[in-house]
């Protein structure tokens, strides 16, 4: 397999963890390389369902190597957990997961900050997952994050993690919240580290020999490209770069290395938290949620939905260099009659084939929509793309051609078998 970035081609949750548990047969190495424990990316193979928050999907296959990159922003306790949770049920985490020695650590202070920040925003709220990503992000780019290569030496982590909790502590009264308990903390990431401590290493040696030995990777992207901190609906945005550069600069692999980005996308659109979201409609989400779909993996939020938007992954095409499409949950829309597909956006009298870049502009814009007949059959048990109903099949062709990608793979459940390759 040629080394591929699978991104997420909307707001998250597309269905990147399926695609990647199934594409991880024929790759040799999965690579995590940037966002944190606010992603959570289901798997489900045989009637079991996992959910992976840190660990990249492609630890459910036996004789894969996992990495965790330098671009992840790692909680330590949580990640601990997740290892803890995958070996209760029998799954393998040992010299297959590797996590680089320079990613940045998630820690309390940051959880209690993000927490804070966003009640503090009312209703200019971002609606974070309240992990600890923004503030641990921002602690890196001011150069006083702690890293994992700390975790390799008990003295200075303490010594380096004092310091930051003193600090902190300031800050969280300041804002009128309780300090935290700095022994339990330190007691805690010491814990941690001693669980964590095989695993980390130089991680971009490790890729780069494995590259030399013909290896392929798949790099698994986190979250999705509008929430990308540069090219997303800014603020309303996660901390890390979601589209494809990222996987270089989050694992140290150079960009002439990638051979095919594949975007997931599913074949409606759904957001959770705040920020605009064009084709977004009531009606939808309702009947997703009373069908018991789309609540989020990591917070349990019910999923704001809407009809496709062509405009925006029309851009998520040329941001991302989509090769390839991936799309999922195509069984979602078997009983919906007709089928709404935004084309492009009217924003004060014009005609846009791109989203704005400002998402006030973008919270103006008016979706125009083309509507395509349901097949209002069950789609679920489709082996082959011909085995589609063909209003099913003129539906997704419509994506890739109003796109302008390459339809590669259509997945029409959440198992592992529910996948169609074209
Ligand atoms: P990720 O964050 O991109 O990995 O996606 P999530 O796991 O957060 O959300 C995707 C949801 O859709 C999960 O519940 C998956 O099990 C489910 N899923 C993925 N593909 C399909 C599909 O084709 N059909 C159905 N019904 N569910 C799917
Ligand atoms: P996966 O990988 C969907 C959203 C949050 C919020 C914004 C900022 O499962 O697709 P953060 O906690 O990152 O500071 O929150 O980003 N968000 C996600 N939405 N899927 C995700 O990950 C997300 N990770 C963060 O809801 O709007
Ligand atoms: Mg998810």
């Amino acid at each position: 397999m040629p080394n591929s970035i699978l991104v997420g081609a909307q707001w998250g949750d597309e269905g990147k963890g399926k695609i990647i548990d199934f594409l991880t047969d024929e790759a040799d190495i999965v690579v995590r390389s940037q966002g944190g424990n606010n992603a959570g990316h289901t798997i489900v193979i045989g009637g079991e369902k996992y959910v992976l928050h840190l660990i990249p999907s492609g630890i459910l296959r036996k004789s894969k190597t996992c990495v965790i990159g330098n671009g992840v922003v790692l909680d330590p306790v949580a990640l601990v957990g997740e290892i803890e949770g995958l070996r209760k049920r029998g799954v393998k985490v040992e010299k297959n997961l590797l996590i680089s020695d320079t990613a940045h650590l998630v820690l309390p202070y940051h959880q209690a900050l993000d927490g804070l920040r966003e009640n503090q925003k009312g209703t200019k709220k971002i609606g974070t997952t309240k992990r600890g990503i923004g503030p641990a992000y921002a602690d890196k780019a001011s150069r006083t994050g702690l890293r994992t290569g700390d975790l390799l030496l008990p003295d200075v982590l303490k010594q380096k993690l004092s310091q930051r909790l003193k600090e902190n502590n300031a800050l969280l009264k300041s804002l009128g919240a309780p300090a935290l308990n700095a022994k339990k903390v330190i007691a805690d990431t010491l814990a941690a580290a001693e669980v964590l401590r095989p695993f980390i290493t130089n991680t971009v040696v490790f890729l780069h020999q494995a590259l030399e030995k013909k290896a392929s990777i798949l790099f698994e992207g986190a979250q999705g490209t509008f929430l990308d901190i540069d090219h997303g609906t800014y603020p309303y945005v996660t901390s890390s770069n979601t589209t494809s550069g990222g996987a270089c600069t989050g694992s140290g692999v150079p960009p002439h290395r990638i051979d095919k980005v594949i975007g997931v996308l599913k074949a409606y659109t759904t957001r959770v938290g705040e920020g605009p979201f064009t084709t977004e409609d009531d009606a939808l989400s309702d009947r997703f949620h009373a069908m018991g779909r789309e609540f989020g993996a990591t917070t349990g939020r019910a999923r704001r939905c809407g009809w496709f938007d062509a405009v925006s992954t029309r851009y998520s095409v040329i941001l991302n260099g989509i090769d390839e499409l991936a799309i999922t949950n195509l069984d979602g829309l078997d009983g919906v009659e007709s089928i709404k597909l935004c084309v492009a956006y009217r924003l004060d009298g014009k005609v846009l084939d791109f989203p704005p870049t400002d998402s006030d502009q973008l919270a103006r814009c008016e979706p125009i929509f083309t509507e395509m007949p349901g097949w209002m059959v069950s789609t679920e048990k489709a082996k082959k793309f011909a085995d589609l109903p063909p209003k099913a099949r003129a539906y997704v062709k419509k994506i890739a051609e109003l796109t302008g990608a390459k339809l590669s793979i259509v997945s029409i459940g959440p198992a592992r078998a529910q996948t169609i390759r074209l």
